[in-house]
C-alpha cells in the first residue's frame, strides 16, 4: 500500500425528503442567494423544482435559475453560468440532476473566482484557488460526481472532453433520494451500471499494487451492481434496489477506493471522452462499447486480474470471462460494438488521434500511443 492522504469533506443526506433536508444546510452555512443548476426542464415538469423552491422560500433564502444543462456538457454553457452568477452575485450553488448538471455547477463554481478562460483549469494550465461552495440534489446515480472532487465538461470547439479536479469542488454537501431515481429509465439505468462498474474496475485491474481490502470493497461492490442493475431493470420502482446502487455508484467513485493504489491510469475513460467528445453518444453508452474490447486487450498483459474479476462475477475465466461480461451488458440492453453506436471503422483514426492528444495531457502517452489505442478500438468492431 501507498503512503495517501483521504481527506472526503462531502456530507450526504440519504433518504426520504432528502432533497428538502439539503435546503436547511444551505441556509445553516449563512449563504443569502444560491443559484439552482438544472438540466433540460424534467425537473420542472415533475414537481421537484417546485418543491425544493417552496422550501427554500420557506427559509427565506435568494435564489435564481439556471437551467438548460445538455448531457456531456459544453464549456459554453459553463462560460454563460459564470456570468450569470457574477450578474446574480449569488454566494452558492445548488445543482440538480445528474453528473452532467452537478458538473456544470463544479466548473461553475471554479469560474466564478478566475479573471481568465475556467477551461484553463481543464487544460491543466493552472488551477483553482477559490471556488463558491456546491450543494447538489443528485436525481441519476452514476458517476460519483455527487462526492468527489472532479469536474467532466466537454470543449465543443476543440472537441475536448477533459475532467479537472480540485478539493475546492467537493459539494458541501449531497442528497440522495433514492425515490427521485426511480424515474430513469432503463436504458438510462444500463448506462449508470456500466459507468459506476468501471469506475471501479479503472483501479481494481489495473492498479500495480496488491491491496487485499481494495480488492474485497471493489468486488463487494462489483457484486452489489450487478444484482441491484437487474432488479431495478425488471422493477424500475424497487426501492431498496435503487437506494442500494445509489449509494454503490457513490462510493464507487468517492476516493476511497484508490486508497493506497498506484498505476493505475482509467484508461476506458480516456477512451470514451473522446467518444463522447466527438460523438454524440452517452458517456455510459460508451463505456459499454470499449470496456469488452479494453478488456479483452488487457487480459492479454494481465490475465490473473482480469480472470479473477469475471471469474468472481461471472463465474467464467480466460476469453470465456471476458465473453461473460461483455454478454452481461448486452443482456441489460446495452450496444457493445462501434457500429452498434454508430461508429465506423474509418473513424477509429480520428478518435486514437483525439485520445492521443488526451493522453499526452494526462502523461499517459507511453502507455496509450495512437496505435495502441487504435488496437483497441478495431476489437470494438468485430462481431
Ligand atoms: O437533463 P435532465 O432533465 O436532468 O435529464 C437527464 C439526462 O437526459 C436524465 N435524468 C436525470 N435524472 C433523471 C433523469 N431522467 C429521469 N429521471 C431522473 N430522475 O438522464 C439523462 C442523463 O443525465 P446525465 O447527467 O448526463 O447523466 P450522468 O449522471 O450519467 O452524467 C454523465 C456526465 O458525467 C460525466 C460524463 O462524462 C458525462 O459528461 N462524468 C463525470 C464524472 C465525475 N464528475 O466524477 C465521472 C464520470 O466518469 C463521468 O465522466
Ligand atoms: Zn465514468
Amino acid at each position: 500500500m501507498t503512503d495517501f492522504v483521504f481527506q472526503n469533506p462531502t456530507k450526504i443526506i440519504f433518504g426520504e425528503e432528502a432533497e428538502l433536508k439539503i435546503v436547511a444546510d444551505i441556509k445553516d452555512g449563512g449563504y443569502k442567494k444560491t443559484m439552482i443548476i438544472y438540466g433540460m426542464g424534467r425537473v420542472k415538469q415533475n414537481g421537484l423544482y417546485d418543491r425544493v423552491v417552496r422550501r427554500i422560500i420557506k427559509n427565506e433564502l435568494g435564489f435564481t435559475d439556471f437551467g438548460g444543462v445538455r448531457p456531456n456538457p459544453v464549456l459554453s454553457f459553463v462560460h454563460d453560468g459564470i456570468e450569470w452568477a457574477r450578474k446574480n452575485e449569488v454566494d452558492s450553488i445548488l445543482a440538480i440532476g445528474g453528473g452532467s448538471v452537478i458538473d456544470a455547477a463544479k466548473a461553475i463554481a471554479a469560474g466564478f473566482y478566475y479573471d481568465a478562460d475556467v477551461w484553463d483549469f481543464f487544460d491543466k494550465k493552472t488551477s483553482p484557488t477559490k471556488a463558491l461552495p456546491v450543494f447538489t440534489i443528485l436525481t441519476l446515480a452514476a458517476t460519483g460526481s455527487e462526492m468527489n472532487n472532479v469536474s467532466v465538461i466537454t470543449n465543443e470547439e476543440e472537441q475536448k472532453k477533459y475532467a479537472f479536479g480540485s478539493n475546492l469542488i467537493f459539494p458541501v454537501a449531497s442528497a440522495l433520494n433514492p425515490s427521485i431515481t426511480m424515474s430513469v429509465d432503463n436504458r438510462q439505468s444500463a448506462f449508470a451500471a456500466v459507468d459506476a462498474i468501471s469506475h471501479i474496475l479503472e483501479v481494481y485491474l489495473s492498479k500495480q499494487n496488491n491491496l487485499r481490502l481494495n480488492d474485497r470493497l471493489s468486488e463487494a461492490l462489483l457484486r452489489t451492481i450487478v444484482k441491484d442493475t437487474e432488479k431495478i431493470l425488471e422493477n424500475p420502482q424497487d426501492y431498496d434496489a435503487r437506494a442500494s446502487f445509489m449509494w454503490s455508484a457513490t462510493l464507487a467513485l468517492n476516493g476511497i477506493l484508490s486508497c493506497g493504489a498506484e498505476g493505475y491510469y482509467f484508461a476506458n475513460h480516456l477512451l470514451e471522452h473522446s467518444i463522447s467528445a466527438m460523438y454524440d453518444v452517452a458517456h455510459g453508452e460508451g463505456l459499454a462499447v470499449v470496456l469488452p474490447a479494453w478488456l479483452s486487450w488487457f487480459r492479454e498483459r494481465e490475465p490473473k486480474r482480469v480472470d479473477r474479476f469475471t471469474k468472481k462475477l461471472f463465474k467464467k475465466t480466460g476469453d470465456e470471462g471476458v465473453v461473460a461480461f461483455e454478454w452481461w451488458l448486452r443482456s441489460l440492453g446495452l450496444a457493445t460494438r462501434l457500429g452498434e453506436i454508430g461508429i465506423k471503422e474509418s473513424q477509429i483514426s480520428y478518435i486514437a488521434e483525439n485520445v492521443a492528444t488526451a493522453a499526452l495531457r494526462s502523461k499517459i502517452y507511453k502507455e496509450y500511443d495512437k496505435k495502441t489505442v487504435e488496437g483497441i478500438l478495431k476489437r470494438a468492431l468485430r462481431s
